[in-house]
């Protein structure tokens, strides 16, 4: 953790709530957007703003929030009961280095920008909102003004009058105050509301009875200040990232043939020239080389893929590191573990785990290969099976350079066909080959002469 420097930043992140419209057991700060839970995507947020400390205000769910985010390197508060947002950023205060500046999130608004936080946090002696102006404002604080435009108060959708209600103007509940103020203000908050709790809003009215001019920042997008409330309003916001990701990645030469048709959860590094078709989703971390080309269909998980290689559609790709030049399906499955050599081609119904398959080296068609260490121009005919798993253990297969494995062959681990040696089609290896031989395990082919099919007998 930081030093806490004089004016260091402290954030709140507000997760108690029950969200009871996700109709769910799991609490809806750990649901997730873009493979990551919402809470998730907040306190990486707050963490490019280099506060001294974040602390997590959770309540409902047990300890599973806790548990999730455990090595988050942020520290947790329990409110219960739950007694308003004033009353759970109060939970905090105790966690909080003296001085400096609190800023407050709200773990079910995912997609702020740290742009905006920073221009809230940009005044830190005095308390600023973040507002935004919306064309229906139902459901949300109020912001009243004076006739000279000063800020007052906010007042909540149950306790306004009809002409408050009138105003568009409203509270995101993101703010930022002096920490030592705010410690004041929230001691001092009472429940005397519609609903009978302590509200955050209520330090408004303080900060400008102590002289403060409270201040506003607009968001840029109305996304940004954003909550999810509701499945429906989680998958509305998951579209609005996923386009926002898709445009990021076209203005910097990524051809996406439909940008409302990818999805990627984690990080999508792309070269020049990346053409991506429709349906693909990504993963944790992948890097596509330049001039990649991703088929229709894909599923790509933490990839390393090289450049001008290509994906054919409907691969299924899990931790693979790849060459340049790699052609790899249709229907290939790559498993964890699989390292490819360039100009490397693993084609259609393949399947690969824990693989290096060396440059040039090609499995073209309807095989298994686990487990195996392959050398360089290696040729793998259809249907050859690595047998790597005896019931108990898994054992490893070597081919060496330029070995030429016949079709339908299974290699019985642990076996190694030595450099530039053949194995015969059909053979069932279960002693090393040697190097520059032909191997062969199947018996003499014969031919029975004169030999009759069976005939059905009759019945009478
Ligand atoms: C709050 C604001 C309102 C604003 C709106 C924006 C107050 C009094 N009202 O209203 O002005 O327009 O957000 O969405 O602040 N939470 C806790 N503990 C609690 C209560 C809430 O942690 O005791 C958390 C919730 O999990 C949620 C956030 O605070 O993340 C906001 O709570 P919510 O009940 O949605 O507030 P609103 O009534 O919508
Ligand atoms: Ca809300």
């Amino acid at each position: 953790m930081t030093q806490s420097a004089p004016n260091h930043l402290n954030v709140v992140i507000l997760a108690a709530g029950k969200g009871t419209r996700m109709y769910s057991s799991l609490p809806k700060v750990l649901h997730a957007l873009a493979g990551k839970p919402l809470l998730g995507h907040v306190i990486d947020t707050a963490r490019t703003l280099n506060p001294a400390r974040i602390v997590v205000v959770y309540g409902h769910g047990g300890d599973q929030v806790p548990k999730a985010f455990a090595d988050a390197g942020v520290q947790f508060v329990k409110q219960e009961p739950q007694l308003g947002t004033g009353h759970a950023v109060q939970q905090a205060m105790p966690l909080l280095p003296a001085g400096g500046q609190t800023l407050v999130l709200y773990g079910d608004v995912p997609l702020t920008r740290p742009e905006t936080l920073t221009a809230v946090c940009a005044h830190p002696h005095t308390l600023t909102v973040l507002t935004a102006v919306l064309a229906d404002s139902t459901g949300y604080g109020r912001i009243i003004r004076d006739a000279d435009g000063r800020f007052l108060r906010i007042v909540e959708e149950k306790d306004a009058a009809p002409a408050e209600k009138a105003v568009r103007e409203i509270n995101t509940g993101i703010v930022a105050a002096p920490t030592e103020a705010l410690a004041g203000w929230l001691k001092a908050l009472k429940n005397h509301n519609a609903q009978k709790e302590y509200y955050l809003t209520d330090i408004v009215p303080q900060a400008v009875a102590a002289g403060l001019e409270v201040l506003s920042v607009h968001a840029a997008n109305e996304w940004e200040i954003a909550g999810v409330n509701s499945r429906a309003q989680l998958a509305e916001l998951e579209r609005r990232y996923q386009l926002e990701y898709a445009q990021r990645l076209m203005a910097r030469g990524v051809t996406l043939r439909d940008p409302a048709r990818v999805d990627i959860r984690g990080e999508l590094v792309c070269g020049q020239d990346v053409e991506i078709d429709v349906n693909c989703v990504f993963e944790g971390r992948v890097t596509l080389g330049d001039g990649v080309r991703i088929g229709a269909h894909c599923v790509i998980k933490d990839a390393d893929i090289g450049v001008g290689s290509v994906i054919a559609p409907m691969s299924h790709i899990d931790s693979m590191q790849a060459g340049p030049d790699c052609r790899i399906g249709p229907f290939a499955r790559i498993r964890p573990g699989s390292v490819l050599g360039g100009h490397a081609h693993v084609g259609n119904f393949v399947e690969m785990k824990d693989v290096q398959l060396g440059e040039g080296s090609k499995a073209n068609h309807l095989t298994y290969l686990g487990d195996a260490t392959i050398g360089r121009n290696v040729n793998v005919g259809a249907g050859t099976i690595t047998c790597n798993y005896d019931g108990a253990n898994k054992v490893r297969t070597v081919i060496e350079d330029d070995a030429f494995i016949g079709s339908d062959t299974q290699l019985v681990a642990p076996v190694t066909v030595g450099r530039g040696a053949t194995l015969g089609a059909g053979t069932t290896l279960t002693k090393d080959a040697p190097a520059g031989e032909l191997t062969i395990s199947r018996a003499k082919q014969t031919t029975i002469s004169g030999w009759k099919r069976p005939v059905k007998k009759k019945v009478s």
